[in-house]
């Protein structure tokens, strides 16, 4: 039965999977898209896969093992990364191989015992630079601590220049058909997906992610193979300039807003703002209601966007739960490089732009002035605030276009 699996060059294949079928990743981020799993493996003199997939996937993943195996033995494991959308099948594929030498760090079989009560006794461990042989080819390990676990490695075959980088250079969004860069024409689609996947995933450990970047600059790349996503065979240039990007937050300029509001009145005040950011020449605006949106959009957006506005209700002399939800979640990626306007809305007794306030001076942002906070329904001195803000805005955001601190998307992935 022909099962898919993809040859990469003559002795290495893609066995990777797609699951459409899961909503969320790690039960929080959407899927709407997909998202893939990719493993590979080497029949050279030696066999070696390097990381496993998702165990809901195995029946596939474990056909097309098979197929590239053709009846040989598998020799090793290569345990790039535990998180178990890579692992959970390890178990399985263990116990259909049982001579297979799992090859990890320290860290990796704390992780596997810790989760399938596997130890290093019988298996390899590795260390920064150690190398195994699998006979034509050979794989150098070289450590990325906290990109995206403590235990993440790379792999690099030097005779082909072929970096197996797990998490780095992944995103979500299944594999339809074209799984190599050149084969596919909507990188648009997958770009979009790909900094979804990093602002929410990686994020957090963007100055680790940079660390490793940099450690891997060293090395004379041809194709990245990472664990999500295309494999870069044509352009790899492509997508670590994407991630380089992401990593340094260099934001593009614009503004994004995001608003909570229960009847539509601080909806209006958002709307308001809007309108008034693009008749002082903001010509990159986007609105998003926290109720509505998946705080994975809403972020990526911020992310790439130096411009930021954030509105909400007040629920239960409180911030609105959405919206602080979403604060929350922006408070802890570390955010950097970006002017904020706060404005919010009270019926009879504030608690909204009260925690607005406090999370904004918690972030190293630029804040503007003024604060606006309307009671019940934005009055027409609420409207001039409004209006005053978005000049401000597109004051503040003119001021860093003409200082060239802004990144341009001319010719780039967007
Ligand atoms: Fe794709 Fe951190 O797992």
């Amino acid at each position: 039965m022909k099962v898919l699996s993809v040859k990469i060059n003559d002795v290495l294949s893609y066995i990777g999977v797609n699951d459409r079928e899961t909503r969320l990743f790690e039960q929080q981020w959407p899927l709407d898209r997909g998202v893939t799993y990719n493993s590979y493996i080497y029949v050279d003199k030696k066999t070696c896969l390097l990381d496993c997939v998702k165990v809901n996937r195995i029946e596939s993943f474990v056909a097309k093992l098979q197929e590239t195996l053709n009846g040989r033995d598998l020799d090793y494991i290569v345990a790039q990364h535990v998180e178990p959308d890579h692992s959970s099948a390890l178990p399985l594929i263990l116990s259909l191989y049982p001579q297979a030498k799992i090859v990890g760090n320290k860290k990796t079989f704390t992780f596997l015992e810790n989760f399938y009560g596997i130890s290093a006794d019988n298996h390899i461990v590795v260390k920064e630079g150690d190398s195994l042989d699998l006979g034509d080819h050979r794989l150098t390990f070289y450590m990325t601590p906290m990109v995206h676990w403590p235990e993440s490695m790379v792999s690099y075959d030097d005779r082909d220049g072929i970096l197996f980088s797990q998490d780095i250079f992944g995103g979500f969004g299944a594999l339809d058909g074209p799984i190599f860069d050149d084969e596919i024409s909507r990188w648009h689609y997958h770009a979009n997906e790909t900094a979804r996947y990093y602002v929410n995933i990686v994020g957090k450990y963007s100055a680790m992610a940079e660390k490793a970047m940099d450690k891997l600059g060293g090395l004379t790349i041809n194709m990245i193979c990472p664990t999500h996503g295309p494999i870069w065979r044509s352009h790899p240039d492509m997508i670590m300039g994407l991630y380089q990007r992401l990593a340094r937050q260099e934001v593009s300029d614009g503004v994004c807003i995001a608003y909570g509001s229960m009847y539509g009145n601080t909806e209006r005040m958002a709307e308001i703002a809007a309108r008034a950011l693009a008749a002082n020449g903001v010509k990159n605006v986007r609105v998003f209601d926290v109720s509505k949106t998946h705080t994975s959009f809403i972020q990526t957006e911020m992310w790439l966007t130096r411009g930021m506005l954030l509105g909400s209700c007040t629920y239960n002399i409180a911030l609105f739960p959405p919206m602080k939800n979403l604060i929350s979640i922006l408070d802890e990626n570390r955010m950097k490089n970006h002017t904020l306007g706060i404005f919010g809305n009270y019926s009879w007794s504030g608690g909204a732009v009260k925690e607005l306030k406090a999370f904004a001076e918690k972030q190293n942002f630029e804040l503007l002035e003024p604060i606006v906070e309307a009671q019940s329904s934005p009055s027409a001195e609420d409207v001039e605030g409004l209006e005053a803000l978005a000049k401000n805005m597109a004051d503040n955001l003119r001021a860093h276009a003409e200082a060239g601190d802004n990144f341009s998307e001319e010719g780039e992935w967007k």
